[in-house]
């Protein structure tokens, strides 16, 4: 995706000199450069040759410093979807094409991958993780580093460490003991670390074992900087740095966002003063210029030749991701979990009439909340890219099922008209306190957002308005349901009518100001084809913080029972019904944690009874983390769709008509009921969260229970079969600290092509309580044609079969017979081999 010279590779090797440059700065110069300049970028020095760099998130698409449809960013599938694939490959192209429009983009840092763990799948955050296995996420972390920073684009992990569920976010004291964090939580940081020479580490907010990871000298410095030899920068999460020298004695680099902040001035004094010391300070700094010199924003004074690699200048525009690389990618993590009777792929040609149903076939989630959110180029739904994949084939009927929206739905496109211009969309204005108008803007997104840049005046705690003003014609005569959202004072005008007026919480994390604002709602009444005025005057909350997000949404109004038998008809009438269920847009976001498992609303109400009707019942799901599915035997197909980004309707039509084979596998473990999780509320008491469940996260503590889930761990169907004819080890002798290797000859025994994606587990010997029944130990992808056998090979890490011991602090070769199980799930094994492993 990134070849030729245009950018360079930050892995390179650095041979800058940095001392000369350090030693003509001033402490003050010093720490000015280690807190940012605002909230996206660092401070610049001119007499160092040194540019601001631009920090942007994030895992499923760089969204650059405005979240502004007028500037909108390739939507990838969320982090779960790429854990799905399974494909270090996939996840490394995609991330170089990501790196390139980040480039593109003018950004030097890109704020992912997030490489914490689905401790539970109730998790806010959990879409924007690989996996519930450390393995599988250091295999795609590294991917995906590797992969961003070969375009030039330095990459962040993050959130380092603990950083696994949202309620408390900024407070909770996770308590893990230390082989739990060397063997599941540290694991993919290590990797990242020590594989793909990753540019920046994120501390994040929580504290690990009683201190703030901000502070966590033996995190930061002993274990990531001494052990791993970390030679980048350590950045707090956004505002996570609290205090002065503990955050710069435990080795935290950088404090952003700025340019207030803990350190500044304070830090100079405590330099001062003694308490940091200046090798301390000038390390941080060497960080800094390190970091600088491989993005290329770092030039030498004077203008002279450069000895740093150069960001190329600016083009004409953002370099998007290949719409073909998202569609093929999304298709790639579709799970088909269950498949009767060959009904899918489904046979075009002998269609009459599909039902196309469910309330994410509308209106699709994409992708989760919080700082994971881009402004997408274009939206596939299920609807219309099924309607046109059947175009000329077969009639589509689309029904929505059941309401299951939290906050009211954005207009129907093109039924906003900007009164100004007469243009579809609305009018913005900025006004003052005293009413003066600041500023105005025709804008077509009734979802607004600002990071950081509205006007001056118009913030938190200012006293002015944000005001949008649009004509709205409806298609249906009736009530409509309006609803306006924005963390502050709302007031909404109809006709010159005030119908809704009034003021929202403010919510404890500030995130959810953008993730989740409180709404008013009211419902009018509104003839069709005549358009309502209609006003909508903002005023943020005087002690709110954090991005700032003003909605407004129309929707008229729909009786669920109506829905449902719509619904029904739709699909007795149908040869196929594919139902689209899922999570509603913002159930699934940074900055909370869901609170149930079962889908929202009614949904599973309209498959069973979509499913009574119809045998030829396909149900997607559309959701980032697990959800129930208590009707998964009464249908003919479920596939997981997961969160997957702008081209989600076209990569689903390619898989149902089999243009595509859904080729994912379960990267997370989905449970039958929310009573068999290992974990499953995340809840600090008195500010901690105890991980009792030690090693035993998800399938490992399935394993250990010896419970059922749904579907397991590594599950996935395909559209071939496949044999699994042998297994060789290198060795049955293996001296501890080496690898293993093995190779596997699968055969595809189906009359298509077809993708696979082989799973070895590792059993350890008995003796060890604590260690899980069997842990993913490495895997690798075959495709074959029908009838065709292939041969793969599979690296197993000597780490497999280490343990931490926490009494010497290192890690333990235990000796004894291990394991190797390989198969096509955590639950389906198919070959053993056993393996002697010596001493040390
Ligand atoms: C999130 C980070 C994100 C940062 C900047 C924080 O709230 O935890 O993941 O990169 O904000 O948006």
């Amino acid at each position: 995706m990134t070849s030729g010279p245009a950018h360079p590779d930050i892995t390179a090797p650095d041979t800058t000199d940095l001392a000369d440059l350090i030693a003509e700065l001033s402490v003050q110069d010093k720490v000015l450069l280690l807190t940012g300049a605002d909230a996206w970028r660092t401070q610049g020095a001119d007499a160092l040759g040194l540019r601001p760099m631009v920090c942007s998130d994030g895992p499923a698409g760089v969204r650059g410093i405005l979240l502004d449809e007028r500037h909108p960013s390739s939507s990838l599938p969320c982090p779960s979807a790429l854990g799905a694939t399974w494909d270090t490959g996939l996840v490394r192209e995609l991330a170089a094409a990501l790196g390139a429009e980040a480039r593109s983009k003018d950004v030097d840092v890109l704020l992912a991958p997030t490489i914490n763990l689905m401790r539970t799948p109730l998790g806010g955050r959990g879409f924007e993780c690989f996996s519930e296995d450390p393995m599988l996420t250091a295999g795609l972390g590294v991917a995906f580093v590797r992969g961003v920073q070969s375009a030039g684009v330095a990459a962040t992990v993050k959130h380092f460490v603990g950083n696994d569920s949202e309620t408390q976010r900024w407070t909770y004291d996770a308590r893990i003991a230390e082989r739990v964090l060397r063997e599941l939580y540290l694991a993919p940081f290590e990797a990242c670390v020590r594989h793909a020479g990753v540019a920046l580490v994120m501390a994040a907010y929580n504290k690990v074992n009683g201190i703030p990871m901000t502070e966590h000298a033996c995190l930061l410095r002993d274990v990531l900087k001494d052990e791993w030899s970390f030679d980048g920068v350590v950045t707090s999460d956004w505002n996570a740095a609290r205090s002065t020298a503990a955050t710069a004695l435990a080795a935290l680099d950088l404090a952003m966002p700025g340019p207030d902040g803990p350190w500044g001035p304070q830090l100079a004094r405590a330099v001062a003063d003694g308490a940091v010391t200046p090798e301390v300070l000038d390390d941080k700094v060497a960080r800094l210029l390190r970091l600088a010199a491989r993005v290329g924003a770092l030039s030498p004074p004077g203008g002279g030749a450069s000895v740093w690699p150069q960001a190329v200048p600016g083009g004409t525009g953002p370099t998007l991701v290949d719409p073909a690389l998202l569609r093929r990618a999304a298709a790639a993590s579709l799970v088909l979990l269950r498949n009767e009777r060959g009904a899918l792929p489904v046979d075009r040609a002998g269609l009459g009439r599909v039902a196309v149903i469910g309330p994410n076939a509308v209106r699709p989630a994409i992708h989760g909340g919080g700082s994971a959110v881009v402004a997408p180029v274009t939206v596939s739904t299920p609807a219309v890219a099924l309607a046109e994949a059947l175009a000329g084939q077969a009639e589509v009927t689309v029904a929505e099922g059941c309401q299951t929206w939290v906050m009211v739905p954005a207009p129907a496109a093109g039924s906003l008209r900007d009164p100004d211009t007469g243009e579809p969309g609305l009018r913005l204005e900025f006004r003052a306190g005293d009413g003066a108008l600041l500023a105005a803007e025709h804008r077509t997104s009734t979802a607004l957002t600002w990071w950081d840049q509205v006007p001056p005046g118009i913030g938190w705690g200012e006293a002015g308005k944000i005001v949008l003003v649009t004509s709205f014609r409806p298609d249906l005569d009736g009530p409509h349901v309006l609803g306006v959202a924005g963390v502050g004072h709302l007031t909404l005008t109809v006709d010159g009518a005030v119908v809704a007026d009034g003021a929202t919480v403010v919510p404890d994390d500030p995130v959810e100001a953008m993730a989740r604002p409180g709404e008013l709602r009211t419902t009018v009444a509104l003839p069709a084809g005549r358009e309502a005025q209609i006003r909508l005057e903002y005023t943020p909350a005087a002690d709110g913080e954090g991005p700032l997000a003003v909605r407004l949404g129309i929707v008229a109004a729909a009786d669920d029972d109506d829905l449902l038998a719509q619904a029904v008809r739709a699909a007795g009438q149908a040869d196929v019904a594919v139902v689209v269920v899922g999570s509603a847009e913002m159930t699934e976001s940074e900055g909370f944690d869901r609170d149930t498992l079962a889908l929202p609303g009614r949904q599973d109400e309209l498959v069973r009874r979509v499913a009574a009707v119809n045998g030829r019942t396909v149900v997607v799901v559309n959701a980032g983390m697990p959800v129930l599915m208590p009707w998964a035997s009464q249908v003919a197909a479920v596939i997981y769709a997961w969160l997957p980004g702008q081209a989600m309707g076209e990569a689903l039509a390619d898989v149902l008509f089999g243009r595509a084979e859904p080729g994912g596998r379960l990267p997370v473990t989905l449970p039958a009921s929310e009573a068999d999780c290992p974990v499953l509320h995340a809840v600090p008491r008195d500010g901690l969260l105890t991980y009792d469940e030690g090693l035993l996260i998800g399938y490992r503590g399935y394993d250990a229970r010896l419970s059922r889930p749904q579907f397991p761990f590594g599950h996935g169907l395909g559209y071939t079969t496949w044999a699994y004819e042998s297994l060789r080890a290198t060795t049955a002798d293996l001296a501890a600290g080496d690898d293993l290797g093995l190779t596997v000859t699968v055969r595809n025994t189906g009359s298509r092509a077809g993708r696979e994606v082989v799973q070895a587990y590792l059993a350890g010997p008995p003796g060890d309580p604590a260690r899980p029944v069997r842990e993913l130990a490495a895997f690798a992808i075959a495709t074959a044609g029908p009838g065709e056998a292939v041969e793969v090979t599979l690296q197993v890490p000597a780490r497999a079969f280490a343990r931490w011991d926490e009494d010497s602090a290192g890690w333990l070769w235990p000796p004894g017979q291990f394991t190797v199980h390989v198969g096509r799930s955590s639950r389906d094994l198919r070959l053993t081999a056993q393996i002697r492993s010596e001493a040390r």
